[in-house]
């Protein structure tokens, strides 16, 4: 057997994202050694991609907001689908998330008497996004990063986890190996949390950099024994760059419109007025997306298939104050100054609004001892998530996980280890190092083919049960990839075992994408253009997907009537028919 190091502690935290670093804080406070570990170099997880804002409804600027707009906001524009407890968990904690973040030196922006600013972002009744320029998740992952390192929490870079190692339904560690030496270590722990991101690279059009966001997290819950929700909820971000190819898909942030940015087509009308006058481009995300998308398949598009999207008629110094990092963007990799020209942009795979079924309290998987928190896990967006509601999730709902996970460790009067569990996934690791027929990276690009062919903006029965039997042709492919280390580095191996993790998150979603005959948010489908009329009687369902890729139905939890109130106040924004009429 190939050896490894081993390491000890109360709590292994994967993922060096917002919610990672926000659990490590939390439970090295409770008093548990923690060790965190992240497959890029710290201070460089997908957070730091994070643009626009983190909301909280301080009412800094529009007095009159409460936890319970922001509440009533995110499941209406959720479409219903959103578990309602964690709604409120996330409503009611973010104030006080926010502060503390400003506390700890994140350089939000303020007003002028020094409170913090806040920018409207899409379908928000209030301005309740918090935000540092147009870099806000760096902001705070700088700042989760800086508090980690000054209270000395143990971080291992480069660190790419292949098993969780889990004996009769408890999960007591994972193995993982170092993408730069190959060293294998066992990470025992009493408890682990997953914070390692979501699946949404798997579409050739993503504002995720390569090998990251594959669905690695949510394979190694799969296969840990979880169950996956609402795999088909992916939300396309209306706002992608077009071009150059290598920077297709990077995301031009939601804060352009904010800041009073306008979409035309090619034909110079500003087409928001036919899908949403009212709320024109702070409409819902699901909503701006598919209208971009309609422009350009109907041949309204510019010369790279995009769509414009134009803040010039803000001035230069007001640009470079509010949206520094999109100025540069453009610059560096098109030379077009924003403050002069228009953007050319389309839709692109931003988040994933499915993945691991947790308690809603408690950020408990089915597995004891698994806890998992931020993109990787499912409930708080329902079908379309709110711009702005990404970041706070990892900052509630990491500190919840790290609480919950050092009060479980505390609990432990054993410790589970098991031998043969360990050998099996180190003999797992070994078996993946072999020669063969086929390379990885083209059958990882064949799967973001896939799935942006067959499960994109809008989807079918045909090109979905087509988008399976390809995926099905790459599976048998893929037991073919040759990998070999000693010569092309380590990388190689993650490489491959990110193909692996695609395939299963990719099955999961296009089977849960078949499952749900109606459009919803951000899942559109030609042959079912509405809202399924039954679900908006009396009940909701939530399609999951276990280890086998059986895909089933549970029904969503009802809202309370304390807080029903606040959503179905406003009947004009009450969502009724289908997205296009
Ligand atoms: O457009 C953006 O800045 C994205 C924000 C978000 O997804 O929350």
């Amino acid at each position: 057997m190939t050896s490894y190091r081993t390491s000890v502690s109360n709590v292994l935290v994967i993922g060096t994202g917002g919610a990672g670093l926000r659990a490590a804080i939390a439970a090295h406070r409770a008093g548990c050694e923690v060790t965190l570990i992240g497959k890029r170099l710290r201070k460089d997880a997908h957070t730091v991609l994070a643009a626009g804002g983190i909301n909280a409804a301080l009412g800094s600027v529009d007095p009159d907001d409460t936890w319970q707009w922001h509440y009533a906001d995110t499941i209406r524009d959720g479409y219903y689908l959103n578990n309602p407890r964690m709604v409120e968990v996330m409503a009611q904690e973010a104030p006080a998330a926010v502060r503390e973040l400003a506390e700890c030196g994140c350089n939000f922006a303020r007003t002028p008497d020094g409170r913090l600013d806040q920018r409207f972002f899409g379908a928000h009744r209030y301005r309740r996004t918090c935000y540092a320029g147009d870099y806000t998740g760096r902001a705070i992952l700088y700042t989760l990063a800086d508090k980690v390192a000054e209270l000395g929490i143990e971080i291992h870079d480069y660190q790419y986890v292949t098993s969780l190692l889990v004996k009769d339904s408890v999960c007591f560690g994972a193995l993982a190996f170092d993408i730069q030496s190959g060293e294998r270590t066992v990470y025992l722990a009493d408890t682990v949390i997953l914070a390692a991101g979501g699946h949404t690279r798997l579409w050739r059009r993503s504002s995720s950099r390569r090998d990251e966001n594959t669905g690695d997290g949510m394979y190694l819950a799969l296969r840990a024994g979880c169950t996956l929700a609402d795999m088909e909820l992916v939300q396309f971000h209306p706002t992608g760059m077009t071009h150059p190819e290598e920077m297709a898909g990077t995301l031009v942030t939601e804060a352009v419109r904010g800041e009073g940015g306008r979409l035309y087509n090619a034909a110079g009308e500003r087409f928001m007025e036919k899908y949403d006058a009212e709320r024109l481009e702070l409409s819902t995300r699901d909503r701006v997306a598919l209208a971009n998308y309609t422009e350009i398949i109907e041949g309204r598009q510019g010369p790279n298939g995009g769509v414009f999207l134009d803040i010039s008629h803000r001035d230069k110094d007001f640009i470079l104050k509010k949206l520094p990092r999109m100025y540069r963007q453009f610059m560096e990799t098109q030379m077009l100054d924003i403050s002069r020209k228009p953007m050319e942009v389309s839709p692109t795979a931003h988040y994933s609004m499915g993945g691991v079924v947790v308690h809603p309290e408690t950020t408990e998987t089915e597995i004891a001892g698994l806890y998992a928190a931020g993109e990787v896990t499912s409930g708080l967006h329902g079908a379309n998530r709110l711009g702005g509601n990404s970041l706070v999730e990892t900052v509630v709902f990491g500190r919840r996980a790290g609480e919950q996970a050092a009060a479980y460790s505390s609990r432990l009067n054993v410790q589970m280890r098991d031998k043969e569990v360990i050998r099996a996934a180190n003999d797992d690791l070994s078996s993946m190092i072999r020669d063969g027929g086929e390379m990885a990276r083209p059958l990882q690009r064949a799967v973001r083919n896939i799935m942006w062919e067959c499960c994109g903006v809008v989807r079918s029965q045909e090109r979905m049960e087509m988008g399976l039997v390809r995926l099905g042709e790459l599976r048998e492919a893929s037991a073919q990839v040759d990998v070999r280390p000693s010569s092309e580095g380590w990388q190689d191996l993650a490489v491959a075992y990110d193909l692996r993790g695609a395939l299963d998150a990719a099955e999961a979603t296009l089977r849960s994408a078949i499952e749900r005959r109606e459009s919803r948010g951000a899942h559109q489908r030609y042959d079912y253009p509405d809202l399924d009329p039954a679900q908006e009687v009396n009940y909701r369902v939530r399609i999951v997907a276990g280890g086998e890729m059986e895909v089933s139905s549970a029904l969503v939890t009802q809202i309370p009537d304390d807080l029903r109130v606040y959503v179905e106040d406003d009947p004009q924004l009450l969502f009724k028919g289908r997205l296009l009429e």
